[in-house]
Parts: structure tokens; C-alpha cells; sequence
């Protein structure tokens, strides 16, 4: 029986693989621009630093994390999200100024959650995730959403409609989570098992929640901006004036908690086309207590991460990846050719070009078509005439022109063929 991937994990095949290089090409652009530098995180994490991070009620701890016992019964866990470790990792490595500058980050790579698979919704998916540590005035979240936006039109997302809201702060979100919780206990029976559990204890949950029944109880329910503290207020005002600002659009959505629980003030969440359900194809907030609560000092930050499946889906073929087809196609006929085609593509590999040579005996016609098709713009020809003669042919693919060359000149003449290319003269 044939073994196949696990079910909501894909692999990423060589044709697109090239794409998703050129994403992180230009991701990388980007951060540097925002001054951004770049942390790589461990793949699984002991279970706590999610379950405290993230939150015990969220739908991710509660349902959808990998969580194993190793062989020394410790308790880890696949990591299902980057923030959580990268707070972890900041506070191990002090990475915290004590002058106040900033400690921005950004990471790629793997999370895993286990969701329903579907459409833009798997198992093991990527993200382009960046956190900024240590400054909680409002220009930063304009900062943040601005080089989120920038990043996504850059990698070619064309319409891109940016959600903000804010979950206000200790001060204010209580006095709503009271009012949600007396709104929520009238309307008990009509929420799904799970958050007729958890509505008390956490509340912002049910406005999250994916069941229908609970979207419906919620569409009357209370809405933060009646509780907003003066401070909350006016931050979220100054966020939204400075988005402004730098020509974003934005709209705002009283209705958006996000699905992690760590977050306080501005919420922002990126929507893409052709998507389907699964259409938010990034989302991120501030978080200005969970560095305490992770047992750091007293540092705000705020972040974002990007659905790399989302984002590539929603940019389809316009994504073009760097060209990986070989500059010399070298074919042969008869054994000794095929001995020296074996050297020569060893040599010119040393020298930097990259050398496309099928060793295997066959017809030296079907070799030349599939040298044209390769995309090489020199092919190196070896037949038994050349060989008999101690050269080689060496033919611009793209004139037809062709010349031939002593064999202990090859490599000067692939050379040569491929700076006149490149300089346009050829
Ligand atoms: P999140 O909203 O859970 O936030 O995930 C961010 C993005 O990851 C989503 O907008 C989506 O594009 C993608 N994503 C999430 N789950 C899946 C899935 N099962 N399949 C495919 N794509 C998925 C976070 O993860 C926060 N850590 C973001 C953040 C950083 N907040 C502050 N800093």
C-alpha cells in the first residue's frame, strides 16, 4: 500500500517551491526596509508556552494542538503559532534595551494546528510572522499594519481590505466582558456546547466562535466601543488618524477579537480575494502584557503573521520565480563523449554555471530538443566527429549560431558565449 501525507499537510512541489522562495526574497525586502531582523524559532516548544501564551479557553489549546509526551515524559508541543515563542525566546536571551530602543523580529516558517482540513485550511501551513518589542504608542501599530500592507502589495496582492479594531485594555475589558457575560446568560441555551462552557470564563470566545448558533446570539450582543477607557480611546483614535496618515484604508470592525487570547488594544486582520471561507489571509494585534505574564519585565509589543498558502493562493501565477533553468546543456554521443561531457560539467559547475548533462546513451537528436526546451542558452555538443577531433561545438541557442572550440578551450568559450549574452550582443 502506498503511504500518503498526512491528511491537511502538502507538500510543496518543485514548481512551486521557486515561488515561495521569491515570497520570502521579497518579505525580506521589506523588513529590512522597517529595520526588521530575523529570529528562527524551535519547532516544538514545552506545551506551557502555548497554553499560557495563546490561552487555555482558545479554540487552538482547547482542540487543535499536536501535543506528545517524549520519551522523558515531558510535554511538548508542535507550535501552532510564532508569537508565543518568540516572547519566550526575547525573555531567555534578555533580548529587552534597557536604553528603550525597540527589538523588532520576524520569522518563517512551519505552524501546525489541527483544524478541519478545507480550502485554504490545513493542518501544517507557513507564516511570515514579525513581532515588535518594547514600544506601545499608537505610530507603532500604524508602523506594523503599514509594513504588513506594504509587504502584501509587494509580494502582488492587488485588493487587500484591512480590518482594524481595538480590545481595549486591564482597565476597560473587564467592564465589557461583564456586560457581554449578563448579555450572554440570557441567550445561554442558544450557544454551541462548547462556549455554553466557556462563555463565563471567557466570553470574547463566543464572539469567535465559527457555529452558527453562536453567530446569531452574538449579532446583538454589546460591542467594546461603549467600554473604551480614555486612554484606550485615544489611543485607538491616534492609530486610526496616523493610518491615515500614510494613505491606508481601513475599516473597522467592533466584531473582531481574534482567535488568541493575549491581546490588548488595536486588532487588525488583512482579508484577500479568491479565497473562499478561509479568507483572512493575515491577522495580528498588540500584546502588551504577555511579556510579563511570561515572566519578563514589562514590555508592550505588538506583531502580525501572514498565511504564506493564503497569501500565495490569492496572488496566483503572478508570482514568477527566479529562473532555475540551466546555462549549458551539454549533449553527447558514444562513450568517450559521454566520458567527456562528464568532465566538462563537472568543471563548469566549479566555475559557477550551472550545467545541465543527461549521462546516459541516448539518441544525441532527442538530446538537442531537450536542451532547447531546458531554457540553457548555450548547448555544448559532443558528437562522435567532435570527439574524433579532440572539440567540441559550442552553439548559442538563442542566434543558432555556433562555432567550434578546442576542448581545453571549453570553458572560455561557455564563458564568453554567456557574457556576450548577457550584455545583450549576442
Ligand atoms: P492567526 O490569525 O492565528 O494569528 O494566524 C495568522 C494567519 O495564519 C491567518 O490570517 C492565516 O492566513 C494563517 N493561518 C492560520 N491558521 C491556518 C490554517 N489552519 N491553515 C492555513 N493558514 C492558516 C497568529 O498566528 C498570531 N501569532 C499573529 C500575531 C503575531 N499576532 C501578534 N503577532
Amino acid at each position: 500500500m502506498v503511504i500518503k501525507a498526512v491528511k491537511g499537510v502538502k507538500d510543496i512541489l518543485p514548481g512551486d517551491t521557486a515561488k515561495w522562495r521569491m515570497l520570502e526574497k521579497k518579505a525580506r525586502s521589506v523588513f529590512r526596509r522597517f529595520g526588521y531582523r530575523e529570529i528562527v524559532l524551535p519547532i516544538f516548544e514545552k506545551s506551557e508556552v502555548f497554553i499560557k501564551g495563546v490561552g487555555e479557553t482558545t479554540d487552538i489549546v482547547q482542540k487543535e494542538m499536536y501535543t506528545f509526551a517524549d520519551q522523558g515524559n515531558e510535554s511538548l508541543t508542535l507550535r501552532p503559532e510564532g508569537t508565543a515563542s518568540c516572547v519566550r525566546a526575547y525573555i531567555e536571551h534578555s533580548m529587552y534595551h534597557p536604553q528603550g530602543a525597540v527589538t523588532p523580529l520576524f520569522y518563517f516558517g512551519p505552524m501546525f494546528r489541527r483544524e478541519r482540513p478545507q480550502k485554504g485550511r490545513f493542518r501544517q501551513f507557513f507564516q511570515i510572522g514579525a513581532e515588535l518589542f518594547g514600544i506601545g504608542e499608537p505610530t507603532a501599530d500604524a508602523e506594523v499594519i503599514h509594513l504588513l500592507t506594504l509587504l502584501l502589495k509587494e509580494a502582488g496582492i492587488k485588493e487587500q481590505k484591512l480590518f482594524i479594531n481595538s480590545l481595549g485594555c486591564g482597565d476597560c475589558r473587564p467592564e465589557f466582558k461583564k456586560g457581554l457575560v449578563e448579555y450572554l446568560s440570557g441567550k445561554k441555551e442558544s450557544l454551541c456546547d462548547n462556549c455554553k462552557e466557556r462563555y463565563k470564563a471567557n466570553p470574547l470566545r463566543v464572539i469567535d466562535c465559527k457555529s452558527e448558533s453562536c453567530a446569531k446570539v452574538i449579532a446583538d450582543a454589546p460591542t467594546i466601543d461603549k467600554y473604551w477607557c480614555g486612554d484606550c480611546r485615544t489611543h485607538f483614535t491616534s492609530v486610526r488618524e496616523n493610518l491615515k496618515t500614510l494613505g491606508l484604508e481601513f475599516e473597522l470592525n467592533l466584531k473582531m477579537v481574534r482567535g488568541l487570547d493575549y491581546y490588548n488594544r488595536t486588532v487588525f486582520e488583512v482579508i484577500g480575494e479568491n479565497l473562499g471561507a478561509q479568507n483572512s489571509i493575515a491577522g495580528g494585534g498588540r500584546y502588551d502584557s504577555l511579556v510579563k505574564d511570561s515572566g519578563g519585565p514589562s514590555v508592550p509589543a505588538i506583531g502580525f503573521a501572514i498565511g504564506v498558502e493564503r497569501l500565495i493562493s490569492s496572488i496566483g501565477d503572478s508570482l514568477k520565480g527566479e529562473d532555475e533553468s540551466p546555462d549549458v546543456y551539454i549533449v553527447h554521443q558514444g562513450k568517450d563523449a559521454l566520458a567527456q561531457a562528464f568532465k566538462i560539467a563537472g568543471g563548469l559547475r566549479e566555475l559557477g554555471i550551472k550545467t545541465a548533462c543527461l549521462y546516459k546513451q541516448t539518441s544525441i537528436k532527442k538530446q538537442i530538443a531537450n536542451a532547447g526546451k531546458s531554457g540553457a542558452g548555450v548547448c555544448v555538443i559532443l558528437g562522435e566527429n567532435e570527439i574524433s577531433r579532440n572539440i567540441a561545438t559550442v552553439k548559442d541557442l538563442s542566434t543558432g549560431e555556433q562555432e567550434e572550440c578546442p576542448l581545453s578551450k571549453i570553458n572560455d568559450a561557455v564563458k564568453a558565449l554567456r557574457i556576450k549574452r548577457w550584455s545583450g550582443k549576442g
